[in-house]
């Protein structure tokens, strides 16, 4: 575990410097606009567990590749990440003040600024890996296609429209599944393939990786769902009781605490077999990851 988390911290770091060095760009006249470029940096740099930038260097170390090839990548995933919470904080989605620590995106820049950068982020990430240097144009592609399937109509979008539909509505367990896997567990997926892609692995490795994030990804939703009960907003960082006071359908509401748990424990288990299966130093630490985000405080 303690290996684990000097690597998240590690990974995580390095994951910012690109991010850095992505947004400068070498030194870009924002006069007028500069604005936007701080609500960006805000909310980017604000921390953040860092989980899909690991997955994605994780994954690419597993499988043979150099961690340097996955950085652009890894970029590219937590800026997707972070542009998905600040439209998920705004007042239209889930109206949430608090995130990551801080007051949410829209409450420190207003709300213009929260959507464009937003907009920005998600564009961003589209450009980290199109000038990722250590992959060739046809690895890129494969990466853009993924990224953009993973988030898009049928990914992250399909599913924040899906959760904000059923709000205050009865829903079935399948119906949640359904939700997840499209707003939560596409962009793990998509961060464990990312990698996959930068290291060159072959079918068996990819279709490994995905069963891994799959589970993981889900078991993580069911955790977030139950955090929002159990925890604390300064241990959390953002707004608890959140999801019951907007009558937003979770594990933790369709079937109690307890339930919801056991269910976590049982995707987490089978993660972990996959992770065994993985081997090798990179299977040590994603079997120790499944323990660490089962337990997770925040
Ligand atoms: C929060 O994701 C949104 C969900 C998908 C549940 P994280 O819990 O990974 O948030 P950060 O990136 O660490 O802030
Ligand atoms: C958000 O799920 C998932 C995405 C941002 C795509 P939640 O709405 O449960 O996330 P939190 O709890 O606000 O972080
Ligand atoms: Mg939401
Ligand atoms: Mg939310
Ligand atoms: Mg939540």
């Amino acid at each position: 575990m303690e290996e684990l988390k000097k690597e998240l911290v590690r990974v995580a770091d390095l994951t910012e410097g690109e991010m850095k060095r992505i947004l400068a760009r070498g030194g870009v006249n924002r006069e007028g606009y500069e604005k936007l470029a701080e609500a960006m940096e805000y909310s980017v740099f604000a921390g953040g567990k860092r989980i899909r930038p690991y997955l994605c260097v994780e994954f690419c170390r597993a499988f043979g590749g150099e961690e340097q090839w996955a950085l652009a990548y890894a970029a590219a995933l937590e800026f997707m990440q972070t542009a998905s919470l600040i439209h998920d904080d705004l007042p239209a989605m889930d109206n949430d003040d608090y995130r990551r620590g801080k007051p949410s995106n829209h409450k420190a820049f207003g709300e213009y600024t929260a959507i464009l950068a937003g907009d920005a982020l998600i564009i961003e990430s589209f450009y980290a890996i199109a000038t990722n240097a250590f992959c060739n144009g046809d690895q890129n592609a494969r990466a853009a296609e993924l990224l953009s399937f993973s988030t898009g109509l049928d990914g992250m979008c399909g599913g924040q429209q899906l959760d904000l539909h059923i709000e205050g509505k009865a829903c079935s367990g399948e119906e949640l599944v359904k939700t997840h896997s499209l707003k939560t567990v596409a962009l793990m997926r998509a961060s464990a393939g990312l990698g996959c892609i930068a290291a060159g692995a072959n079918e068996k490795q990819i279709a490994l990786a995905d069963k891994f994030a799959s589970d993981l990804g889900l078991a993580f939703q069911v955790r977030d769902d139950i955090l929002d009960v159990i925890s604390t907003s300064a241990e959390l960082g953002k707004t608890v009781g959140k999801d019951a006071a907007s009558g937003k359908n979770t594990y933790v509401s369709l079937w109690g605490l307890e339930k919801a748990m056991e269910y976590a424990r049982a995707l987490s288990a089978s993660a972990a077999e996959t992770a065994r299966e993985i081997g090798g130093e990179s299977g040590k630490r994603l079997l120790a990851l499944c323990e660490y985000l089962l337990e997770r405080k925040n």
